[in-house]
């Protein structure tokens, strides 16, 4: 017989019909003659209620604790409980895999996020972290959706590259030398490694990307992105999910106006798909979490320059711990208190100074050279504050060339991001969002190492 999943049970179960319920026990409770068990398959967030009439399964009900996994054959009848439509009246129940009350981790009562970190591998079995997965999982799909019904194809770019996108020396090195010998030379010969030369972990598929678009137009890549940066914050990870869109002839206005499009998506899809998780969120976690949603669907986000922004700041009569003035790269407080304090929504940040971004982004022309800006922007948001970053791309060789060299790098290093300025160059833009920072947004929690199932973090890489 096929296994019925709970949330099929909870919403549309006929009364009357015969069930295979499969799960784990959630809790217990016994009472005269009878006994109920909350069993939960991660489907939803509710589990289901089983009655266990002791005469004849007093045996088995015996052996079932919280965090037993069962299997119950049953009857779906009208719950008197409240709060439930329906309940299970079990006719035989099966200890699939027992568990012991004493020593299962997850009891009752609530746990904070730090002690459920150090049981990642049982926490997907918390009513938060359920939830958690379950909007990550439609984030995910929404994120295709999108992409896939505007024709953008999704590329995959490469985990292993040698070159640094973000210009910043935070990367994972790859090797295929057994660094744990005692008698390692003191200056390695990459030439004898695995590739011939230095390799690491991507920080970015961009540059890849780009070569993509160069001939499919609009394309995406999302896949892990990997980063060396010993940020111990609540809003990094060492290894992230990054979705990188690339559009050939497009500028930095229309890269903007693909991020909103994207972003009132992606929530609009998540709040159809999963209300009750996002309810759950609202009244568990944060009380902003529908507001942060509609808002994002319904009202355009604010736009303003970089240089507006400063100015903005220095005028706020707020006291920062972060020193304003033009040329400082925004630091979290600041960009919060433009989406928070503010905007009160979302606002795309553009034209930055050249000398806080990256090599590839396209020089603005400039009236004054003390002040030389980019064509790059932050989608900045309540409680995060970088949630996207992107930019138009420097499609002009020479003046890329000229910038790389400004910025140490050696141009015949990148002869092919070079060629796709030799050869057919167009204007060009994209953007990388941080997807657990969206889930993060999305969700209200706190702490990113608790929107992804395995956190990487300096010091932990546990599970
Ligand atoms: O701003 P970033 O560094 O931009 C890029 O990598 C570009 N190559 C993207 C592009 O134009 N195709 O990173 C993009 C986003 C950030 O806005 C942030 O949301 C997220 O990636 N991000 C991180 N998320 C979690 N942990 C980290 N350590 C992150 N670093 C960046
Ligand atoms: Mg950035």
């Amino acid at each position: 017989m096929a296994h019925t999943r709970v949330g099929d049970l909870l919403k549309t179960g006929e009364i009357g019909t015969a069930v295979t319920l499969q799960g784990w026990v959630r809790t217990k409770r016994e009472g005269k003659g009878v006994g109920f068990l909350e069993v939960n398959d991660g489907s939803c967030l509710a589990s289901i209620q089983v009655v266990v009439v002791q005469e004849s399964l007093g045996g088995a009900l015996k052996q079932v604790n919280t965090g037993a996994a069962v299997q119950v054959l049953g009857t779906l009848v009208a719950s008197q409980g409240k709060g439930q439509r329906v309940e299970v009246q079990a006719q035989t129940l099966t200890l699939v895999g027992a568990a012991d009350a004493e020593t299962y981790p997850l009891q009752k009562k609530r746990h904070s996020f730090e002690f459920l970190r150090e049981i990642a591998h049982l926490r997907p079995r918390t009513n938060s972290f359920g939830a958690v997965f379950r909007v990550r999982n439609t984030c995910a799909m929404a994120v295709h959706q999108f992409f896939q019904e505007r024709g953008f194809l999704w590329v995959h770019t490469p985990m292993i590259t040698v070159s640094d996108c973000e210009g910043a020396g935070e990367r994972f090195q790859v090797t295929a030398f057994d660094l744990t010998q005692p008698a390692l030379p003191p200056k390695l010969d990459f030439t004898e490694d695995f590739f011939g030369r230095p390799a690491y972990l991507t920080v970015s598929g961009q540059l890849e990307a780009e070569i993509m678009a160069m001939a499919l137009t609009n394309v995406y890549t999302f896949g892990p992105t990997f980063r060396a940066e010993n940020s111990n914050t609540s809003r990094h990870l060492a290894e992230f999910w990054m979705v990188e869109p690339e559009m050939a002839f497009c500028d930095l206005e229309g890269d903007a106006d693909l991020a909103e499009a994207f972003l009132k998506h992606i929530f609009r899809t998540v709040l159809e798909q999963c209300p009750e998780d996002m309810a759950f969120f609202q009244e568990r976690i944060s009380d902003r979490v529908l507001d942060n949603a509609h808002k994002i669907i319904d009202e355009p986000f604010a736009r303003i320059s970089y240089t507006e922004a400063i100015a903005l700041l220095e005028h706020s009569g707020h006291a920062f711990e972060f020193p304003v003035h033009w040329g400082i790269d925004l630091q979290s407080e600041h960009e919060r208190y433009l989406a928070e304090v503010h905007f009160q929504r979302p606002v795309v940040v553009m034209d930055y100074p050249a000398n806080i971004k990256a090599f590839y982004m396209r020089l603005n022309d400039q009236v004054d050279p003390q002040r030389q800006t980019v064509r790059a922007m932050d989608v900045l948001v309540p409680g995060i504050g970088e949630l996207i970053g992107g930019s138009q791309r420097e499609e002009r060789l020479e003046v890329l060339e000229q910038r790389m060299r400004s910025v140490g790098l050696n141009p015949e290093d990148y002869w092919w991001y070079l060629d796709l300025r030799r050869f057919g160059s167009v204007p060009h833009a994209g953007f990388g969002l941080g997807f657990e920072r969206l889930v993060q947004f999305m969700t209200g929690m706190g702490n990113i190492r608790d929107v992804i199932p395995f956190p990487r973090y300096p010091q932990n890489a546990e599970f």
